[in-house]
């Protein structure tokens, strides 16, 4: 598989951020391009002078970790970090390692904190600013076993804790900087504000980086690296492909031609809106293919989660590359991809996580049909991608909207899928999701829709008995979907939308809440 893309970076200032396998290193990266300043994380190993002369930082933050500073194999940052004269800021393990790697002491700690803390602002700084000033006590998050003993040459306190004596250190001269707790988290209310004031002010960024700059910076790589060539895309109908097929559409004009494949696993009216959105509003070239009975046909006796969604990647696959065909060949293959699939983040178990959940992607077709990617949103969140998609124009219903898995309705369905099935579960779904956006809640939900059980139970309609399907509903907050908690609604929210359920939907009887968190489950039920 080709990459395909030109390193070309921003021309705005850059802040690297070293990463130690922290959980939280992206919400580090997130906070900088809050404050206007473009950020790339990279793995501890892979860092070094050369890296840093390519990459032209104006500063550097080494994350946090899982590892023990004092422990022989544990990971350090290349000494030419420390030498290029330009300003650190070390986070937690950061901070421990910058002691040890210049000339201080870290001990493993006999008063170990995690969670809250609060920081006593013993010294001014250049790091320090409005709420973090002299005087000042700041709720942080801790997350430490190690602490620093004594301090490199050149550092001073300034702030402490209970738990950590060198709470935040010092050194205004060479401008280096450490924190023991975690500024990137929302545990830590002003920690924003410590981030930005390392980008702005000690590291002197601009601040500039927009998504309207994003934008044409962009425009003009994709021209670039396509040329006259011609690009596909397969659109999903979801926020990332929407977004990247419009941008790309906005560089290459009819270069592009867009492909949505319709297996027939779609929530209601979804293939139509698609259909209006591209080819009304944009003007875009694009094929629609009905594959729904091909579709439904491979997946007829299947029940086990993971079959399902190799069959329907698979034709997925078979599907797109003959409508692909259809149109004359193409150089490019176009794809969302997003920034967290693209870091390349340091495990903290030393080796690849289990497989959950094999997520369907379309990840066999570049080799397949000899495509180089396209791939414009590598370098963005999923929050950027939505502001982009604003800005190009995309309405708030398409970029607003919640995630919707490749494979479609097919889990939403546990076991055997059939069309009946899957009609009664549109309909529940239409129904739970309006509901939702009346009561004005679609926005503070990550995700929520209905399954279809494959159980049946007994009610009482009129006088008549009723033997139909269970539904669930299912709603989660999230911020990045590897973790969720049941959304809470009232009582009297969920009273009123099973009635409407139970009443308008022939086939099912009963509704019930999912109220499980991830972990221990996940978001759907396949
Ligand atoms: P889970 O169920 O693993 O879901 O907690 C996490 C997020 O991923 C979505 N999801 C999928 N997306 N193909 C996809 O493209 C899949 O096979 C798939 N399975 C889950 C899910 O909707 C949630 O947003």
């Amino acid at each position: 598989m080709t990459d395909g893309r030109t390193a070309a970076l921003p021309e705005s200032d850059r802040i690297l951020i070293v990463d130690f396998g922290s959980q939280v290193t992206q919400l580090i990266a997130r906070r900088i391009r809050e404050a206007g300043v473009y950020c790339e994380i990279h793995p501890c190993h892979k860092v070094d002078a050369s890296l840093l002369a390519s990459f032209a930082p104006k500063g550097i933050i080494l994350s946090g970790g899982p590892a023990s500073v004092t422990l022989e194999e544990a990971p350090r940052a290349d000494p030419a970090i420390f030498a290029q004269e330009l300003p650190v800021l070390g986070i937690c393990y950061g901070q421990q390692l910058m002691c040890r790697q210049l000339g201080g002491t870290v001990e493993p700690s006999t008063h170990q904190e995690f969670g809250r803390a609060f920081v006593d602002v013993t010294d001014d700084c250049a790091l320090f600013d409005g709420p973090w000033r002299r005087g000042g006590r700041e709720q942080v998050w801790m997350s430490h076993g190690d602490r620093v003993e004594a301090l490199p040459p050149g550092f001073r306190v300034v702030g402490r804790s209970d738990g950590a004596p060198f709470a935040a250190i010092a050194d205004d001269a060479r401008r280096f900087y450490g924190v023991q707790f975690h500024p990137e988290v929302v545990h830590t209310p002003h920690g924003a504000d410590l981030l930005t004031r390392f980008a702005l002010t000690v590291a002197g960024c601009h601040g500039d980086w927009t998504m309207a700059a994003f934008r044409e910076a962009e425009i003009k790589r994709i021209r670039a690296q396509v040329g006259d060539g011609r690009v596909i895309c397969g659109l999903s109908g979801g926020v990332d492909s929407s977004v990247a097929a419009v941008l790309i559409h906005e560089a290459i004009g009819s270069q592009l031609n867009c492909i949505f494949v319709d297996h027939g696993l779609l929530r209601a009216g979804e293939a139509e809106a698609v259909g209006r959105l591209f080819r009304g509003r944009f003007n875009m070239p694009l094929v629609m293919r009905d594959a729904s009975g091909l579709f439904l046909e491979r997946l007829a006796g299947v029940t086990d989660p993971e079959e399902k969604r190799k069959i329907i990647g698979g034709t997925f696959i078979d599907v797109f590359e003959e409508e692909a065909e259809k149109l004359g060949g193409a150089g490019f293959l176009a794809q969302g991809t997003l920034y967290p699939d693209v870091i390349e983040s340091v495990s903290s178990f030393g080796g690849p996580s289990a497989t959950i959940k094999s997520h369907h992607n379309v990840g066999g077709l570049p080799e397949r049909m000899s495509l180089t990617l396209v791939e414009p949103l590598r370098e963005l969140f999923k929050d950027e991608v939505r502001v982009l998609g604003r800005e190009l124009g995309l309405p708030q219903e398409m970029v607003g909207r919640h995630p919707f898995p490749g494979p479609g309705l097919a889990i939403r369905v546990p076991g055997e899928i059939s069309s009946e099935k899957l009609e009664i579960l549109r309909q529940a779904d239409a129904i739970y999701l309006e509901e939702i956006r009346k009561a004005g809640l679609y926005d503070a939900i990550w995700q929520a829709f209905a399954v279809l059980l494959p159980v049946r139970t007994v009610g009482v309609m009129g006088d008549a008995r009723t033997y139909d399907y269970v539904c669930a509903l299912r709603a989660v907050t999230s911020t990045d979907g590897m973790t969720a908690e049941s959304y809470p609604f009232d009582h009297a929210f969920l009273d009123a939308t099973a009635t409407r359920i139970i009443n308008k939907v022939r086939g099912i009887n009963r509704v019930v809440y999912d109220v499980t968190s991830k972990p221990p489950g996940t978001i759907e039920w396949e």
